[in-house]
């Protein structure tokens, strides 16, 4: 499959060989271009298909490509968009703390940022054949219900465990936008949500871009700490707090099962719901990954959260919200109000995935290279750069949280880091408020060799400030 960086560079090379040539004269073939660009006929055939919604280039079937006619309105031209600035007034919404996640790495550079599961590590065989037979079946391109179809919310409530039932599971695209309805359906603008410190910077995002006040609780080696949330409670009156129990992002911490009754137990003292972001679910090292919060909880206090993206690909986007009581009438309406519904093709492509005998194997063979790869880069960080820390070696999840010397700045040292050609997340935008310490993440699931990893811990030892 040829990645999305040579296709921009082909396209470009078309662009120019467009711009040479008159509008209406004919390029050269695409045989003619997979010979002297060195690339393969897939590689032409999408740099040309992005060419032609581009309005660059037309495809005559049968008779080649041709240089489109160039539309003259305002070419040339520098249009004035100073207006906008008084008309969109103050910014909510940032997505530098995410895009580190999603952007493409430059070629050739380690991708240590990104939490997604390289190519080489997603069920891609499975998931081809998944999609087939998701799209034979007759009612593929039917509406489905707006909460979902009911084999996926089935299994959904199932891998939760507990009370919860199909009823109560609201199918999401990933755990991005069921984290969205959530913050949106129990905090209002303005008011305090409880969250880890550190977290997940999608969450932040989340709730600045909602207006909503976030209230850092400490998190330790064994999850948020309970004296502590009751604290945050009592003075701040919020109503609920956002916590990853298993495989926190981005320390790894399990919540230990000591506190599991007493995170419930504080938040039903102060008649707030927990919010339990269940993304790693399915990145135990070790399967399997311990319960989630939710198959403790009696009475609707936890609204839990859960997502495929990770252990099956960041493109099939679903995941699912799971709520009892009236909450979930409110989740609903805001996930219908935004969204209306999930794609049915790709809920019935994640259902035909999840049920087919390929998932458990995935999984098991996931959890032994998730190990593999943790493992060498914890040896790796150990050998090369032994100054740096790992409190928690995680059970589970895709990253490293270092503790870096006090003096070390984590983003120049991202900085330093990517002019030497590895790509990794200063610790400063997992934190709500100041952060306690110097701390970066580094991933080991999206580069595309475990031995890339000493390769990018090499590199960013040479990014280290000349002692
Ligand atoms: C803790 C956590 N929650 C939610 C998400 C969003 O995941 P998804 O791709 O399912 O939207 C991520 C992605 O990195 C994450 O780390």
């Amino acid at each position: 499959m040829p990645s999305e960086s040579s296709v921009a560079m082909v396209a470009s090379a078309i662009r120019a060989e467009a711009g040479r040539r008159q509008a209406g004269e004919r390029l050269p073939s695409t045989r003619e271009f997979v010979r002297t660009l060195g690339v393969s006929p897939v590689t032409v055939s999408r740099a040309l298909a992005s060419l032609v919604s581009e309005g660059v280039v037309v495809t005559r079937p049968g008779e080649g490509s041709f240089v489109a006619a160039r539309s003259g309105g305002g070419a040339g031209q520098a249009a004035d968009f100073s207006w906008q600035t008084l008309a969109l007034g103050e910014r909510r919404t940032s997505a530098s703390g995410v895009l580190v996640s999603l952007e493409e790495p430059p070629p050739g550079e380690i991708p240590l940022a990104s939490g997604y599961l390289h190519l080489s590590l997603l069920p891609v065989r499975a998931l081809a054949a998944a999609v087939a037979r998701a799209a034979r079946r007759p009612d593929a391109w039917e509406r489905p219900p707006v909460t979902g179809i009911g084999g996926l919310r089935a299994w959904f409530a199932r891998s939760a465990g507990g009370q919860a039932d199909a009823a109560d599971v609201i199918v999401t695209p990933g755990a991005q936008g069921a984290l969205a309805a959530a913050f949106r359906a129990l905090v209002p603008a303005g008011e305090a949500l409880l969250v880890e410190s550190p977290t997940y910077p999608g969450a932040l995002a989340v709730a600045a871009s909602a207006g909503i006040r976030t209230v850092p609780v400490p998190v330790d080696s064994d999850g948020i700490r309970p004296d502590a949330l009751a604290r945050a409670f009592a003075a701040t009156g919020a109503r609920a707090a956002y916590c990853q129990p298993t495989f926190h992002n981005p320390t790894g911490a399990v919540l230990s099962g000591e506190r599991r009754p007493q995170v419930l137990a504080v938040a039903a003292a102060a008649g707030a719901f927990v919010i339990e972001d269940d993304y790693g679910r399915y990145l135990a090292h070790e399967r399997p990954a311990p319960p989630p919060l939710i198959a403790e909880d009696t009475d609707g206090r936890v609204v839990h959260l859960t997502s495929l993206t990770k252990p099956a690909s960041p493109s099939l986007r679903v995941g699912a919200l799971i709520a009892r009581g009236p909450v979930a009438e409110r989740l609903r309406d805001i996930r219908v109000v935004d969204d209306f519904f999930v794609s049915r093709p790709l809920q019935e492509a994640a259902l035909e995935l999840v049920s087919s005998p390929a998932w458990p194997r995935h999984l098991a063979s996931l959890a032994r290279a998730l190990a593999t790869r943790r493992a060498a880069l914890a040896a790796a960080l150990q050998q090369r750069i032994p100054q740096f820390t790992v409190p928690v070696l995680p059970r589970g999840g895709v990253c490293l949280w270092v503790r870096m010397p006090g003096h070390l700045a984590d983003d120049r040292l991202a900085r330093m880091a990517a002019r030497h050609g590895a790509v990794i997340s200063p610790g400063r935008s997992f934190y709500p408020a100041e952060p306690p310490g110097s701390f970066i993440r580094l991933s080991f699931a999206a580069a595309a060799r475990p031995e890339d990893l000493h390769e990018g811990v090499r590199r960013l030892a040479l990014a280290l400030p000349a002692a």
